[in-house]
């Protein structure tokens, strides 16, 4: 069955669940991704910051690219001009191919001009190094300053969101301005599954708890990331689209959040190498 998609406003259809490949690499990830293109997975989630960028190039370089909707993103201590091209030139050089479907500011950097940093991705954009730019971890107020300044469309914001982190003011404005929205760790790192609500309807419905999980958010139109190294997972957490959630038990779930996020927490380590920002 082949995965539905979301429109993005270069007409491009990104599919409503992607494979996502933070802290995973070596064998293990070749495995499962392998594993997912083989399963009918058609989009995968990386970003210069995951350092797994060489071994996705080895695996994808025996499919079809035009098939692919490939993801990366630029880290947050790369958002001058020539840092976000030089960036996304490695990024293409380690995944082996020569465009990118999408390109996302990984995390906002309140130290570089958010204009200059839109101003690159607008260039990698007219160059065909990018078929379409947007942003992760991005609040409504930074969101509606991207798209304020931007001279291209902001077509996604990744942000975490599952049952216990909905965030609906937040979801509410990038649907409003035709961002899409893309889950970013939709099973909570596994925390979800404790939850007595997705127990209870995985039971019923006789689907796993990543299921009805992953469900619940395509249902609300954001599109999921799940990640996992067990081909056996990989496969589960596509098979989403021959059964539904009725309303009153998407309703449940919608009353399940707590703002409780696994990673997006209010303080933030500004000296990390990774995702810190340089002096
Ligand atoms: N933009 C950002 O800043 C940002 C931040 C976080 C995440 N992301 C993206 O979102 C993706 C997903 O987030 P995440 O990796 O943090 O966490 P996640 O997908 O919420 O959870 C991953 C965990 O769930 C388990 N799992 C997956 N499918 C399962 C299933 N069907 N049954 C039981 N357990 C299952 C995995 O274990 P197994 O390996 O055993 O299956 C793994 O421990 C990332 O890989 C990345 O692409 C982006």
């Amino acid at each position: 069955m082949t995965t539905p998609t979301a429109t993005l406003p270069s007409g491009d259809e990104l599919p409503l669940v992607g494979f996502g490949t933070w802290d995973i690499g070596g064998e293990t990830l070749r495995e499962a991704l392998r594993a997912a293109l083989d399963a009918g997975y058609t989009h995968v989630d990386t970003a210069e910051g995951y350092m797994n960028e060489d071994e996705i190039g080895e695996v994808i370089a025996d499919y079809d690219r035009e098939e692919l909707f490939l993801t990366s993103k630029v880290l947050p201590k790369n958002l001058a001009y020539e840092s976000v091209i030089q960036s996304c030139e490695a990024s293409l050089e380690r995944l082996g191919t020569d465009y990118l479907d999408l390109y996302l500011i990984h995390w906002p950097n309140p130290a570089i001009s958010l204009r200059e940093t839109l101003r690159a991705m607008a260039h990698l954009r007219e160059e065909g190094l990018v078929r379409n730019v947007g942003v992760s971890n991005f609040s409504a107020y930074q969101l509606s300053c991207a798209h304020h300044v931007s001279d291209v469309p902001i077509a996604v914001n990744q942000i975490e969101f599952h049952p216990w982190l909905q965030r609906p003011d937040l979801v509410e404005y990038c649907h409003e301005t035709d961002t899409v929205v893309e889950a970013a760790a939709p099973l909570a790192r596994t925390e979800i599954f404790d939850d007595e609500v997705v127990r209870e309807l995985a039971d019923e419905y006789g689907k796993t708890p990543a299921q009805i999980v992953l469900r619940w958010a395509v249902e609300r139109d954001v599109v999921v990331l799940p990640k996992s190294s067990s081909p056996e997972h990989v496969r589960e957490n596509l098979s989403l689209f021959d059964w539904e959630l009725d309303a009153a038990d998407r309703r449940r779930l919608d009353e399940r959040d707590r703002d409780a996020p696994v990673y997006d927490t209010r303080a933030r380590d500004w000296t990390g190498d990774v995702y810190g920002i340089s002096e």
